[in-house]
């Protein structure tokens, strides 16, 4: 399973990525926003710093919502860097460019899926990945984990080759749940992937070993 962190904060990208187990970046429009980026060319200048950083995929969101705009906007976007991919809304003129971006070569994120009709369809445009958004659905008192396990099981069934990111990721439980489920990518804040080091019997387990350590070895 890949590990990609969803950020445009450049300091928790290089925090993740020094663990060396990341392997991508995603980010939206949101998230570029409370990083204080605005403006087309700020917006593309931090692109390159992203993927200055690390040598997997980087989501770069488009915000055109006509199929012109989304190809426009998708080609410069994708020629920022190798390694960027095109974010793209699962909205009908969107799923329409996926279908140009894959035809030219172009690899795409589609967006925004609360169900598993919506993932069908990305993966017949030829998203390179499609993202559930599990946190968004369990604000709505549904289980966004069940879609992930019904995704995995209709592109296993039907062999589509389209990788299921998990999305809106929360905690490092849901990473895990992830696991479980089939995702092939997780994308989760810092927090969640630094979750997943904690136990506290490791941290009682260590203390002790150190103490006795000590005893044993007063002069060091
Ligand atoms: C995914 O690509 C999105 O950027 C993100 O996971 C949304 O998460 P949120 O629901 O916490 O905003």
């Amino acid at each position: 399973m890949k590990f990609f962190i969803d950020t445009a904060n450049l300091d928790q990208i290089k925090e993740a990525n020094e663990l060396g187990i990341l392997d991508g970046v995603t980010t939206n429009p949101s998230l570029m926003a409370k990083e204080g980026i605005t403006g087309r060319i700020n917006i593309q200048n931090h692109y390159r710093s992203i993927c200055a950083i690390v040598d997997g995929d980087v989501s770069a969101e488009v915000i055109s919502t006509d199929f012109d705009g989304i190809v426009e906007e998708g080609k410069i976007l994708a020629d920022l860097a190798s390694n960027i991919v095109v974010k793209v809304p699962m909205i009908k003129d969107g799923i329409k460019a996926l279908n140009w971006f894959k035809d030219h070569g172009i690899r795409t994120n589609c967006t925004l899926i609360f169900s598993t009709g919506q993932a069908i369809l990305a993966a017949k445009a030829g998203a390179t990945y499609m993202s559930p958004f599990i946190g968004r659905i369990d604000d709505t008192n549904w289980d966004g984990m069940t879609l992930i396990k019904e995704i995995s099981e209709v592109y296993t069934l039907q062999g589509f080759d389209t990788q299921i990111l998990a999305a809106s990721i929360r905690s490092a439980r849901h990473i895990v749940e992830a696991a479980k489920a089939g995702a092939h990518v997780v994308t989760c804040p810092l927090s969640a992937i630094l979750g997943l080091l904690y136990h506290p019997l490791t941290d009682l387990g260590l203390e002790k070993f150190l103490q006795d350590h000590r005893k044993a070895n007063p002069e060091d």
